[in-house]
């Protein structure tokens, strides 16, 4: 038995903030901005529409392309380090706007590895005999984003991402998955504030603890090797090379990352999934994006040999290869 995407979709928000309305915003310029991380700009949610309304316009354009309706779905898993609440989970929210039944409903928090932990939790419920399994990435990171620190600011996006998997008895689908985490690293890329360490306060609000922090350059070196890691470990599993890959979706945090992990797998950049120009780092959502991009814009084919890796806050790490 085995589990295959049997329909992806995604969504971004209307509203463009370009490097040049950054310009305006921190010391920074557009050109150093491009140079350093490859995005041009990035899109931003309004302040009443949370992450679980993003995350239903892709899960909606997903089932479209499955095929099938919400009634159909056995569980729902959101990854989001951005969710709407502690509580609800953001995937109980979706669960109820979505129409579905009650079932298995239940968020993932892997940072930017967030989309491909789920993908690899479904894989196991597939596995288990569900079918129909709604595997959504979305986040609002602008919305803990500080807007006065240009180390990061100019790097994050909002959106969505969403995927179903199915079951099937074909010789398709998810070939096999690899996963690290390494929490010691955790505070190179964390929000301190907010959760039972620093519960919020007037003082944690004062001194910008509810937004995310990053050392991104120490981060930057980890994420080569852990991306290159991924791809390795998956390929290996599965008795492939990397010039067996028809198509890379690396996640989108910055170009030079991308480029570095391409190169050493001597995967070429016109087979490599590219969103980051347009939406800058959109965490758990980036991957879904890019594969229904390159689905739309007909660069995967039925057979091809799709590879895709991630890394982000834990420190988190992971990789999934799959036949389309
Ligand atoms: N505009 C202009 N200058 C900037 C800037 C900006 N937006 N942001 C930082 N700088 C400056 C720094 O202050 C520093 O100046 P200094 O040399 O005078 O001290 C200089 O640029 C170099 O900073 P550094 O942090 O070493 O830059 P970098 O080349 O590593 O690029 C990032 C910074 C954040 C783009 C890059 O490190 C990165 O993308 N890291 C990984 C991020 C990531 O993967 N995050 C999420 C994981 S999911």
């Amino acid at each position: 038995m085995n589990a295959y995407i049997a329909g992806v979709g995604h969504h971004v928000p209307d509203k463009v903030l370009t490097n040049t309305d950054l310009e305006k915003m921190v010391d920074t310029s557009d050109e150093w901005i491009r140079t350093r991380s490859g995005i041009i700009e990035r899109r931003v949610s309004e302040p009443d529409i949370p992450t679980s309304d993003l995350a239903i316009l892709a899960a909606q354009r997903a089932l479209k392309s499955a095929k099938i309706s919400p009634k159909d779905l056995q569980m729902i898993i959101v990854a989001t380090a951005t969710p709407d609440m502690f509580f609800p989970s953001t995937a109980c929210l979706v669960q109820a706007k979505l129409g579905a039944r009650k079932i298995m409903s239940f968020d993932i928090g892997a940072g930017c590895s967030g989309w491909l932990y789920a993908l690899s939790v479904a894989e196991g419920f597939i596995k288990k005999g569900y079918d129909n399994i709604l595997v959504i990435g979305a986040e609002e990171l602008t919305k803990i984003t500080d807007y006065t620190d240009r180390s990061t600011c100019i790097l994050l996006g909002d959106a969505a991402g969403a995927a179903i998997l199915k079951r099937t008895d074909e010789d398709r689908g998810i070939l096999s998955t690899y996963f690290a985490a390494d929490g010691s690293y955790g505070d190179l890329l964390y929000m301190p504030a907010g959760g039972t360490r620093m519960p919020p306060s007037h003082e944690s609000i004062d001194n910008k603890m509810h937004y995310l922090k990053m050392q991104g350059n120490e981060v930057f070196k980890v994420a080569v090797r852990a991306m290159y890691e991924s791809a390795h470990e998956v390929l290996k599993k599965a008795h492939l090379k990397p010039g067996d890959v028809a198509f890379l979706i690396p996640h989108q945090a910055n170009i030079r990352i991308i480029e570095a992990t391409a190169k050493r797998l001597h995967i070429p950049m016109d087979r490599v999934g590219i969103n980051l120009d347009r939406y800058g780092n959109t965490s758990a959502a980036s991957i879904p994006i890019s594969l229904d991009e390159a689905v739309q814009s007909g660069k995967i084919k039925k057979g091809d040999i799709i590879c895709l890796v991630a890394f982000g806050a834990g420190f988190t790490w992971g990789g999934v290869l799959l036949r389309w």
